[in-house]
């Protein structure tokens, strides 16, 4: 790709594109040619670039009072590079608390099938999605997957309402196996989203509330990809009755003009690492070189900016009705399963027999989205992701999108769900 404005793209040889995958990967919440951006970053780059976060940086701190405004009740701040890194700082905390307030226990981390937290190895570990982990073992110790929560492939064989979420129950259980004692946090998505884009019922954060207040586990909601506004409020758990311990976001927080990755805890999470003052090493010993880089920050608070000014949430939630509401229209079509989504952040679920839900072979899901792009709409999938099950599209447009971006959208998804069943 060359070069983008708003919606669209050009790539190499001259070909237009409306991009419905945000940057391919659900990144560029606020749209292509943003000049305001460019214009902020470069300024900060001429007035100073960087100091290290050890004496910080003027945009770093309003950065920081800026987001923590956004996060009812988690005001402090981590900066870093990548969701992974995110994740690890996240991971980290956990087990430094487990260090010094629980005898080098509660350090276990409970992660969800299906979920994706990251590519390094310990982000890796936390992943429930095999093909993505295929070669990369040994994994670290101290992580244990419980079920995912996708209704139409129900784990327990059930039907919601009457299934008395037992999806979400099953953490108790994995509590219980790995025992009470170790297990420290637990790590959501809090939609599913390259694992196919799963919202969870709207009781399901209740019941993994109270489970981790029961036990003692921090609760960590990993809003690389929800975060800033990609489902219609600033972050995915918000549409939850849901009050995480520590929030990760990497992807939309500067919408990918520049690297930027948070970790953000409550008051109480930092507490954790101040009651000792006669300890040395008794905080939270991270560091990340370009973590906080002033740049970084300050193309973040011009992004936030945009999506306050422009009110991008509440076009958010608009289009992504319109979007939903559009594709479950195309029900009825040829292999579509399910439609699922929250937001601009939709998937549509392939199967060879709407009966026994039999995925389709990925092959057939990049034919659906090859035939996307030779209409010139650029659309997503699960990529080699969960074994057997990489049968869904996902259509994730940047906030800004109008009502023609989205019929547009639409109208290229059914085109090319018909022509790839021919
Ligand atoms: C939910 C989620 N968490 C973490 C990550 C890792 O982010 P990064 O690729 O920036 O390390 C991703 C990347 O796609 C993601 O989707």
């Amino acid at each position: 790709m060359v070069e983008g404005d708003g919606m669209r793209l050009r790539d190499i040889n001259g070909r237009e594109y409306l991009d419905a995958t945000s940057g391919g990967v659900w990144c560029v919440n606020v749209g292509y040619g943003r000049k305001s951006i460019a214009e902020a970053v470069c300024a900060q780059m001429i007035k100073m670039p960087y100091y290290a976060a050890s004496a910080g940086n003027v945009p770093y701190a309003e950065f920081a009072a800026k987001l923590s405004s956004l996060l009812p009740g988690i005001n402090r701040i981590y900066l870093s590079n990548s969701g992974s890194e995110a994740n690890e700082k996240a991971y980290k905390m956990v087990r430094a608390i487990g260090h010094m307030k629980h005898n080098g226990k509660k350090k276990t981390v409970l992660y969800r099938n299906r979920d994706y937290h990251g590519t390094t190895i310990g982000a890796l570990s936390s992943t429930g999605q095999q093909e993505r982990r295929e070669w990369f073992g040994p994994f670290a110790p101290g992580f244990a997957e419980i079920p995912h929560a996708c209704c139409y492939r129900c784990p327990f064989g059930k039907t919601y309402p009457g299934c008395d979420i037992d999806c979400a129950k099953a953490m108790e259980d994995v509590i219980q196996r790995e025992g009470p004692d170790e297990v420290g946090a637990a790590i959501f998505e809090p939609i599913t989203a390259g694992g196919g884009v799963i919202p969870p019922v709207a009781e399901y954060y209740d019941v993994i509330q109270g489970i981790c207040r029961k036990h003692g586990v921090l609760l960590i909601m990993d809003e690389v990809v929800c975060g800033m506004g990609r489902t219609g409020k600033w972050f995915g758990y918000q549409h939850y009755n849901a009050s995480p311990d520590i929030v990760t976001m990497a992807k939309g927080v500067a919408s990918a003009y520049m690297p930027i990755s948070v970790t953000a805890a409550t008051e109480q999470v930092f507490a954790q690492f101040l009651n000792d003052p006669g300890d040395p090493m008794a905080y939270f010993r991270d560091i990340s070189t370009f973590g906080g880089c002033a740049a970084a920050c300050t193309a973040a608070l011009e992004n936030t900016r945009i999506i306050e000014d422009e009110k991008l949430l509440e076009n958010c939630r608009v289009m992504g009705e319109r979007l939903l509401a559009g594709m479950k229209d195309m029900a009825d079509l040829p292999k579509v399963g399910d439609v699922r989504g929250r937001g601009l952040l939709c998937g549509i679920e392939l199967v060879e027999d709407k009966k026994t839900k039999a995925p389709v072979h990925e092959s057939y899901v990049i034919k659906v989205v090859g035939e996307m792009a030779a209409l010139g709409v650029l659309a997503g999938r699960t990529n080699r992701s969960l074994p057997g099950h990489n049968n869904i599209v996902n259509l994730a447009p940047a906030l800004i999108a109008t009502k023609d971006d989205i019929d547009a959208i639409l109208a290229a998804l059914k085109t090319a769900l018909l022509k790839a069943a021919q």
